[in-house]
């Protein structure tokens, strides 16, 4: 028996993942470090479709139908070009490496070059959904050459998500990184929702005095309306959760001090080198590495500020209201960032992304999926060259129907001393974009001061200077 596909790295994404492509008719060579870890998935799952278990690296690509596809599912980093040195010598021009981990873009582009001269396709694959979307159907964003994903597609389009009208939630984004690319960037903005709602979260909880549950509830509320979506439903889940040990809320004994693997802190230095503001998902990777600073918050407890002081309803509930406007406006800011580093990477790197087109294969699938994501897509449907989501007509006129709201919230949050780093960057990128004039032409006049940096006029063409030091005149530079 031939294979149609093969998944080497079984743990639990690799696994999720082979046993997604048996269930839909694959068949699939299974192939593990460790052997007994094929045994195990071909004993525990073998039922759901036809396994073909490998021992060895030349059993593995042995099992596999001309050209191969070989998916690699590993750690991100040195453990994947591991894999890639044991298989490439074994491969064939045509044959097909997928690496469905979470690699950084540079690293796909670099191992898509050395595996093209030796004519094999190297498909660097954003795979989105965690465990069950692996299983299930996730969100898939494959980069690499035409020829590859007219290959491949098929078989991705079959294992992966639906959005609510049929639509598989995969395209091929585009050449060698692009795939990672896109899926950094999703991490970056799932890094940014999270933070909102957790920031909505604090505000519910410090200044409207809601407990744990109550949020749960409203939460459950908000996901009925606009701000529909995974996350915002598994918010509802946590927050509704009791810790059987304690008998409290389950958030209140887990320790506050949020981890990361890399892939918002990539998001982040990656747009500091393209020159995009992303400044939400700045600050919601900042907000995760001061929760990790135990011994400097512990230090910090005692400055001062304003002990917040819970309202009373029906005011809390009109400050629900209110927080609910606050986090729509700051998500699509946050959506427009991100955006607008895919369209920039995209330019840099002459990948020629269709934005929509990933819109659209976030609808399903991903974490970030969101009835919102279609709204963003049709915005790019209608007009592939918006220079900003904040461009897109709805988008302008519901942040102009949020704004107030959004601005009482933070005034709010500032009053009562509750830190909403993710709210107030997204109001401050709103503010800066529209304002007429920024003191950025103060800070031109301060370098052309202490460096003699000079600066641009208004009024007529060509850099200038001034004579600081001299009588002020000015000079053509
Ligand atoms: C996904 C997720 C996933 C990511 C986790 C954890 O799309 O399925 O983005 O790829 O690894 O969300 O990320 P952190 O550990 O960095 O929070």
């Amino acid at each position: 028996t031939s294979a149609q596909i093969g998944v080497t790295g079984l743990a639990v994404m690799g696994r999720n993942l082979a046993r997604n492509f048996a269930r839909n008719g694959y068949t699939v060579a299974v192939h593990n470090r460790t052997v007994s870890r094929t045994k195990a998935l071909v004993e525990e799952f073998g039922q759901e479709g036809d396994f073909v278990a490998a021992e060895t690296a030349e059993e593995f690509v042995a099992a596999l139908e001309r050209p191969r596809r070989l998916v690699v599912m590993v750690k991100a980093g040195e453990p994947t070009d591991a894999v890639i040195q044991e298989f490439a010598p074994l491969l064939e021009p045509g044959d097909m490496i997928i690496d469905g981990g979470n690699a950084h873009f540079a690293d796909t582009r670099r191992r898509e070059r050395e595996l093209r001269e030796r004519g094999i396709h190297f498909v660097g694959a954003g795979i989105s959904g965690g465990e069950e979307g692996a299983l299930h159907g996730p969100s898939i964003m494959p980069g690499g050459s035409v020829e590859s994903y007219q290959s491949l597609g098929p078989m991705l389009e079959k294992i992966s998500a639906k959005a609510a009208d049929g639509a598989p939630c995969v395209t091929h984004v585009g050449p060698d990184g692009a795939g990672h690319f896109v899926k950094m960037v999703h991490n970056g903005i799932e890094y940014a929702d999270m933070q909102l709602i957790g920031e909505a979260y604090q505000l519910l909880r410090d200044v409207a005095g809601y407990s744990p549950a109550q949020i749960a509830d409203i939460f459950r509320t908000w996901n009925t309306g606009r701000l529909d979506s995974y996350l915002i439903e598994i918010t509802a889940e946590v927050l509704s959760h009791v810790d059987a040990a304690t008998g409290k809320p389950f958030v209140d004994v887990v320790v506050d001090q949020a981890e990361q693997k890399g892939t918002g802190r990539w998001t982040v230095q990656i747009a500091l080198d393209l020159g995009v503001p992303v400044s939400g998902i700045a600050e919601a990777v900042f907000a995760r590495s001061l929760s990790g600073h135990a011994a400097l918050r512990s230090a910090s407890r005692d400055l001062a500020g304003p002990q917040p002081s819970a309202l009373s309803e029906p005011e809390a509930a009109a400050f629900a209201d209110r927080v609910e406007q606050a986090l729509y406006a700051s998500k699509i800011v946050s959506y427009t960032q991100g955006f607008h580093e895919i369209a920039a990477g995209s330019e840099e790197y002459g990948w020629d992304i269709d934005l929509g087109a990933v819109a659209s294969i976030w609808r399903g699938g991903c974490i970030i999926r969101a009835a919102f994501l279609d709204r963003i897509r049709a915005a790019y449907d209608a007009r592939p060259d918006l220079p900003s989501l904040l461009s897109d007509e709805t988008f302008a006129r519901e942040i102009a129907d949020a704004q107030d709201d959004w601005r009482e919230v933070q005034i709010a949050a500032v009053r009562q001393g509750v830190a909403t780093p993710g709210f107030a960057a997204a109001l401050a990128y709103y503010d800066g974009l529209r304002s007429p004039r920024l003191p950025a032409a103060l800070t031109q006049g301060q370098r052309d001061f202490f460096g003699a940096h000079t600066y641009r006029r208004v009024d007529r063409e060509g850099a200038f200077h001034t004579l600081w030091g001299g009588d002020r005149g000015e000079v053509t530079a």
